[in-house]
């Protein structure tokens, strides 16, 4: 495979715009339910677990106005950390990547399509952070090692990982081709694991107080018989995702590693959802499903990445509010 990673076009965005986000809005806000077929309402599963055996350094974070009612920016304390997104060309992660740099944060943006990076990268001109981006196809495990390389020597340290990056086909595995069905899982898990061990190196190497997010989806908790949208392996690769979350949760505790690794798992949330033209885009065909946005999961990335490095959310399940109505409830 190609190296397609281009350092020349990665630029650095570095003007000053004051855009403060306001995480109570997020945390307290209709989240919640969706995503096929989902019961409970709201941000239905927050488990905490600590990293650390000494809580002398707790402290709780404040998710409110500073006295002369102004907005807080959570994220004031990781102004110029290394953020690594991956699937940051559309959807969740490029909201993600928006959130973050808009809130002081260097991001680095992995995806394969150049000209949405490149378009991101226009939009982020004036933002108060820095966007990077490699050109980079995480399925391929040269590419991540490449990308990471270039971080290494330029950027010198990740602070956090969000494994975002996902595709999927519509279709039964029976019918699906089984070149799809392969990509799916080099993409969704291979490429969740490669990005995931590039990074624990660094982190290592540096002694970095790390943070992963793996997002995940409510389908990776439970299978949904959907045989209008059949996603074939999509819940299987999300199902590892649940697996991958906690057996690095336990390699990291297990080796002596100040890294918190979080499963983030939405309902149906307004993307493209990466499905070719037409099959089953639900930013453009109205369906009767309530949905989330990216810039609630944006957020939602911004307050868990906000918490003490002792604050472990280990898993994370958030749905829009209104329920399903497909008869499920
Ligand atoms: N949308 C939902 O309803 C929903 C619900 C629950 C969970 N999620 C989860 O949220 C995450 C984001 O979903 P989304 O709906 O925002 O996805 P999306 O709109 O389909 O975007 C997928 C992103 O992944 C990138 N990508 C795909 N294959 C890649 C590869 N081999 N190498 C590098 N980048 C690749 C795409 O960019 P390029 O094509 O440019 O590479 C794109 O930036 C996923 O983990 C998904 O499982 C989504």
């Amino acid at each position: 495979m190609e190296n397609i990673i281009e350092y020349n076009s990665i630029i650095i965005m570095q003007k000053s715009i004051s855009a403060v986000f306001i995480f109570i809005a997020l945390v307290f806000a209709p989240a919640g339910s969706a995503h096929p077929a989902a019961n409970e309402p709201g941000i239905n599963v927050i488990k905490f677990r600590q990293v650390q055996d000494d809580l002398s350094d707790m402290a709780f974070v404040s998710i409110d106005r500073n006295s002369s009612g102004g907005e807080i920016n959570l994220l004031e304390n990781w102004a110029g950390k290394v953020v690594v997104v991956t699937g940051a060309s559309a959807g969740i992660g490029e909201g993600i990547v928006k959130y973050l740099v808009r809130s002081g944060l260097t991001v680095v943006g992995l995806a394969r399509r150049k000209a949405k990076l490149e378009e991101i990268e226009q939009s982020l001109a004036n933002a108060k952070g820095k966007f990077y981006f490699i050109q980079t196809d995480v399925s391929q495990e040269d590419e991540v090692e490449k990308a990471f390389k270039w971080i290494r020597n330029n950027l010198g340290n990740v602070h956090a990982l969000v494994n975002n990056v996902k595709t999927a086909v519509v279709g039964t595995i029976l019918e699906v081709d089984n070149d799809a069905l392969r990509t799916t899982f080099r993409t969704n898990v291979m490429g969740l694991i490669y990005c995931t061990k590039e990074t624990v190196k660094i982190m290592r190497e540096k002694k970095i107080e790390g943070t992963i997010i793996n997002m995940n989806d409510v389908m990776g908790h439970r299978i949904y018989d959907m045989p209008s949208i059949p996603l074939n392996v999509y819940p299987a690769t999300k199902y590892a995702v649940t697996a991958l979350t906690e057996i690095f949760q336990n390699e990291m505790e297990n080796a002596n590693l100040n890294i918190r690794v979080t499963s983030l798992s939405p309902g149906l949330t307004t993307t493209s959802f990466g499905i070719p033209s037409g099959v089953f885009r639900h930013d453009k065909v109205e369906l009767p499903y309530p949905r989330l946005e990216p810039e609630n999961i944006a957020h939602i990335v911004g307050y868990i990445l906000s918490l003490p490095q002792t604050v472990q959310v280990s898993e994370m399940t958030v749905r829009p509010l209104r329920k399903f109505l497909d008869g499920n409830n």
